[in-house]
């Protein structure tokens, strides 16, 4: 890895130095899913990739996902909760619109000194958290940051909608943000991997009818007749969604690539949203990545919107498939229609 190039993330260096995940027990397969709807086991695996996902129970909420993934991402660092400054949770269906969910996540993780907002950016919600996160950091604004994907898309989903039930699942990730010195690893000036080098994040607003929750907001405020029309569940337009999700990971990868001063043939791993396995194989495709250089687990949680991100990298890690020194692409898509990428040297203890 050339270590003369100027790291596009000015100020000081930082790295994730704490990864936490959690996952509801339960697990709903395909199968389980064509009893309830007109699909099939063999429909949902050829056209998404997806053979089972995990739900959530009545009366557990995000929050209640993103508390352990936070609490286990600060003892995977080693900090205690107190040191925390900041929490960002990224989420698509938060506990509710206020307060943030992010509020009772760094309350119950014991986060006494850290404020506390959410990122409503669809599923790119985690890589604009790790942005704001990193920036922050990186600018000695914040030491620690605490950046938690954490989803119960199972509320927000017609679950008669067979366009949508299929895809999603619920799950939690959480990623700690602090400067590469005070963490454990050999630093860079000791020759060590760099951290996060940068990012590109994007937004094109007019795709925003492709992918949303069109009521219980300002513009559509809940009524029985929006409860009755179901316009409180999540209305996608899929083909739409797939050609923008296919356009942009290809052009956003190459993006920050070149603002960090890196080659695709550079990547060690490609960390994509999990959305659908054809977007992810078309992606890597024309990105020229070879599939063992991409990391997938959507066959076994389907499509975790924020949590999909962090849901990886902890997996990869503990696989030995992400280690020191690897260069890591993480790649974010979904409503907004937002895009995100971000670089990171990956550094383990
Ligand atoms: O996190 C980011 C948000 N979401 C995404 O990234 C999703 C992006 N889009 C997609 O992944 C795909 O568009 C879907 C998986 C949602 C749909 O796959 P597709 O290959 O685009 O299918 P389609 O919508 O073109 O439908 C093909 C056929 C249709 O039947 P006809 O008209 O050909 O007779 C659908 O009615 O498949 C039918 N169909 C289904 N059949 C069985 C649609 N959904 C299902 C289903 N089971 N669940």
């Amino acid at each position: 890895m050339p270590l003369d190039v100027a790291a596009p993330l000015l100020g000081r260096p930082v790295t994730i130095s704490g990864l936490g995940t959690y996952l509801p027990e339960t697990v709903v397969t395909n199968d389980d899913l064509s009893r309830v709807l007109d699909t099939s086991d063999d429909w949902i695996r050829q056209r998404t990739g997806i053979r089972q996902r995990r739900i959530a129970p009545p009366g557990m909420s995000s929050s209640d996902l993103g508390i352990p993934a936070a609490i286990a991402a600060l003892a995977d660092a080693g900090l205690r909760p107190e040191q925390v400054d900041l929490v960002i949770t990224a989420t698509i269906s938060p506990d509710q619109i206020m307060p943030a969910t992010a509020s009772r996540i760094a309350y119950e993780a014991g986060c006494v000194n850290a404020g506390a907002f959410d990122v409503l950016t669809g599923c790119t919600g985690f890589v604009y958290g790790l942005a704001a996160a990193a920036g922050a950091v990186a600018a000695g604004l914040y030491d620690n940051v605490l950046v938690v994907g954490a989803e119960v898309i199972s509320r927000i989903i017609d679950q008669s909608d067979r366009s949508t039930a299929i895809l999603f699942g619920d799950g939690a990730g959480a990623a700690l943000v602090s400067p590469l010195e005070s963490s454990s690893r050999k630093s860079e000036s000791e020759g060590g991997p760099r951290g996060i080098l940068g990012f590109d994040v994007g937004n094109d607003g007019a795709g925003g009818c492709c992918l949303s929750v069109p009521a219980g907001g300002s513009r559509m405020p809940a009524s029985h007749e929006t409860v009755d029309k179901h316009l409180h569940f999540m209305r996608m337009n899929g083909a739409e969604v797939y050609r923008f999700a296919t356009r942009v990971v290809a052009v956003s990868a190459g993006r920050v690539l070149e603002r960090c001063r890196m080659k695709v043939g550079d990547i060690d791993l490609f960390v994509p949203h999990q959305a659908n396995i054809r977007i992810i194989d078309s992606a890597a495709a024309k990105l020229g990545l070879s599939p063992e250089k991409v990391y997938t687990n959507l066959q076994r949680y389907g499509n975790t919107s924020c949590a999909s991100i962090p849901l990886c990298l902890s997996e990869a890690r503990a696989e030995g498939r992400l280690k020191s020194g690897d260069l890591a692409l993480l790649m974010g898509f979904g409503a907004g229609l937002t895009w995100g990428a971000c670089l990171i040297e990956w550094s383990d203890g």
